[in-house]
């Protein structure tokens, strides 16, 4: 089976064909950071031009990569939401037109579902998982017992983490996206130097909230009568510090629930842009060897916006017979598990 997958949720440009034994025939990404360096953020209307300027070369060079023709293809799945409508819609409309012409089935895949079930792709992690997911748009814990069956546990109240990491580097002039130079600049700098807080880390709830901690920052930035790279690089780190403690201390506590409730996931899942950050990564790992847990994360280049899930979650509902419509209407907005 040979499934295509396309992504154009946000400012990744993707597509990619993945086969239901688990190999990624190619993956090809064109990422828009020179569109909206400028910015330091993505413009929703110049992401949802510039998906349309590359969504044919994208998907021909992943058809050509993977070494097949057009007929071989069993599916086309494509990202139908959540995410900026205008570039959803041109990555949806343009799978639409290429199953309806090959006659193949369509799948429209949620984007936030496929972070989820991305870990199944790499490795053997069978339901139930704990998951993590933590991207530039969310922030939740959740317990995935199928591919479209979801228990949200927790849950940010304001911010999500990867945001907190953008705005964080936006106040310092670092560049965009944020995560991964406040990671790089963070290995420079002492992350005793502020004490930032961890918000909602004394009640045993497993909901976050980072727009205090972002403010906390601000005010931090403000205090200083001098910043030089030093300086941004101990901020960085101090602010990564508070991040991994918080991750860290709600799937400890998400664990804890697990076993009150005598859930026993396979395995504790993180997956999402900010499941790129290596420091986080090491640490919810040494959590799980703490409770014994097997822990599993994508590979680094899985975890951020790619097409390659996409395509993964289009086999995994090939594979429990589902179709979506021709007229299936892109969305916005689109909770895991939701139905509609
Ligand atoms: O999953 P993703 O590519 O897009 C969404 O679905 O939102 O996540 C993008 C987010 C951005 O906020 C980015 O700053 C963050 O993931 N990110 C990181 C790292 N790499 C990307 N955050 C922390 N550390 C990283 N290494
Ligand atoms: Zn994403």
């Amino acid at each position: 089976m040979l499934v295509l997958g396309i992504e154009s949720s946000c400012d990744e440009t993707a597509a990619a064909i993945v086969t239901e034994d688990r190999r990624i025939l190619s993956n090809v990404i064109y990422s828009q950071t020179t569109e909206h360096e400028a910015f330091s953020g993505v413009v929703p209307e110049v992401a949802a031009r510039a998906h349309l300027e590359k969504i044919d070369f994208v998907t021909e060079k992943a058809v050509a990569n993977a070494g097949i023709s057009l007929a071989d293809l069993n599916a086309v799945a494509a990202t139908c939401g959540p995410g900026l409508i205008g570039g959803v819609i041109v990555g949806a409309t343009f799978a639409k037109a290429m199953a309806l012409s090959l006659t193949k089935p369509f799948l429209a895949i949620n984007h936030i579902e496929a972070h989820a079930l991305c870990a199944r792709l790499t490795e053997n992690v069978n339901f139930p998982y704990l998951l993590l997911l933590a991207s530039g748009g969310h922030c939740q814990i959740c317990l995935v017992f199928a591919i479209d069956d979801f228990e949200v546990i927790g849950k940010t109240l304001d911010d999500s983490v990867g945001e907190s990491f953008d705005k964080v580097a936006k106040m310092m002039l670092l560049g965009y996206p944020g995560g991964p130079i406040v990671e790089k600049m963070s290995q420079n700098g002492d992350p005793t130097t502020f004490n930032f807080p961890r918000p909602l880390c004394k009640k045993n709830s497993m909901d976050f909230s980072f727009s205090g901690l972002k403010t906390a920052v601000r005010i931090a930035l403000e205090k200083l009568e001098y910043i030089d790279d030093a300086r941004k690089a101990d901020v960085c780190a101090s602010f990564q510090r508070a991040v991994e403690d918080i991750l860290s201390y709600k799937m400890e506590a998400a664990l804890c629930l697990c076993k009150s409730k005598n859930i026993s996931p396979d395995a504790v899942v993180i997956s999402g842009g900010v499941a790129a950050n290596k420091a986080i990564r090491d640490k919810i790992q040494r959590i799980c060897h703490k409770y014994g847990m097997k822990f599993s994360a994508p590979p680094i280049h899985l975890c951020t916006d790619n097409a390659a899930m996409i395509a993964w979650n289009g086999v995994e509902k090939l594979l429990m017979q589902r179709r979506d419509s021709l007229n299936f209407r892109p969305r916005p907005q689109w909770a895991l598990g939701e139905k509609f």
